[in-house]
């Protein structure tokens, strides 16, 4: 029998081909749509830890404490993964067809964000709705570069990011130049994509906030300065600084291991890293 391992390599190179073994490394706290988690990898936001583990069970820490986790476990197995799917829902699968576990909320076809946030919740947004449209990435090998992902990189709905905040993803940053909000490849010092905002006259108190409708603006006080012009529904949502290089706007929430508080006052919060409604 010369063909089972190439119809098994076939039949793998099939199963997988879709899926994207994710470029995560340490203090990573969001995953995509199609993005899997094997056994040994985890999501981690500061004391937080969202682990596979190798007898399929997902666990979620806070300081090594385990907080929450899914039941269903696979004796002596560890062909196990965690996959976000393209309909929102997120699922532990075995032998790769076999769903052990999910978080049964289905949504509409689409893009989704898997968030372990500041305060340690994971929860589920999208699909994606809008995106800026500079190049995916600058390419070449030094995107691999082992800079790790330490600060935030998601702003959400009701929070601002004021003039002197800034997003940073690896070598990607989102941040004010003025009132200009630029996305900065450091490494290069090129900017990416920017919103061309100025104040002429008077102080400029300049700010980036993301409203529950998942419309993002460039505000000066209570002036508009630019939009992303583009709303959804009313919910939780969220802007992230991807991977790629490009700003994302995610919701609003379809699904989260506790329950979100879903009243925004969007006035009144500050974006401040760790300041969270
Ligand atoms: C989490 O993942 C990182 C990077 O892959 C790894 O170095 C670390 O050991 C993992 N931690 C745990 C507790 O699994
Ligand atoms: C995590 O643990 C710390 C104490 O170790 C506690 O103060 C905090 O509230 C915990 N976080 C959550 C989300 O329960
Ligand atoms: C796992 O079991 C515990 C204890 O019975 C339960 O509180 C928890 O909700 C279960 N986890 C899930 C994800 O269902
Ligand atoms: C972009 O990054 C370069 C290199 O780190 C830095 O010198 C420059 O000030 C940054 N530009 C902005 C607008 O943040």
């Amino acid at each position: 029998m010369a063909f089972p391992s190439i119809s098994f390599v076939f039949l793998c190179f099939f199963c997988f081909s879709f899926l994207n073994e994710p470029r995560l490394s340490l203090a990573d706290h969001v995953l995509y749509t199609d993005e899997i988690l094997m056994p040994g990898q985890n999501l981690t936001n500061g004391p937080y830890l969202l682990a596979m583990h190798h007898n399929c069970r997902l666990v979620l820490y806070n300081n090594t404490q385990p907080s929450w986790s899914t039941n269903a476990t696979a004796n002596g197995n560890s062909d196990c993964y965690l996959v976000l799917t393209q309909r929102g829902e997120l699922v532990v699968r075995r032998s790769v067809h076999y769903a052990l576990w999910s978080s049964g909320a289905r949504s509409k076809k689409g893009k989704y964000a898997l968030v372990l946030d500041a305060k340690g919740r994971i929860a589920i947004y999208g699909h994606r709705r809008w995106s800026t449209s500079n190049p995916n990435g600058l390419g070449g090998p030094e995107d691999l570069a082992i800079e790790e992902p330490a600060t935030e990189y998601v702003l959400q709905s009701g929070h601002r990011m004021l003039a002197g905040d800034k997003l940073k993803y690896k070598e990607y940053e989102l941040a004010f130049w003025r009132c200009n909000l630029v996305i900065n490849h450091t490494r290069s010092g090129r900017w990416l994509w920017q919103t061309n905002t100025k104040v002429t006259q008077g102080p400029a108190g300049c700010y980036l906030q993301l409203e529950s409708s998942g419309e993002l603006s460039v505000k000066n006080g209570a002036q508009r300065l630019w939009s992303s012009n583009k709303r959804t529904d009313s919910g939780l949502h969220l802007a992230v600084l991807r991977f790629d290089g490009r700003l994302a706007v995610y919701g609003p929430l379809v699904w989260s291991n506790v329950r979100m508080d879903d009243s925004i006052v969007a006035d009144a919060v500050t974006y401040g890293g760790s300041e969270y409604i």
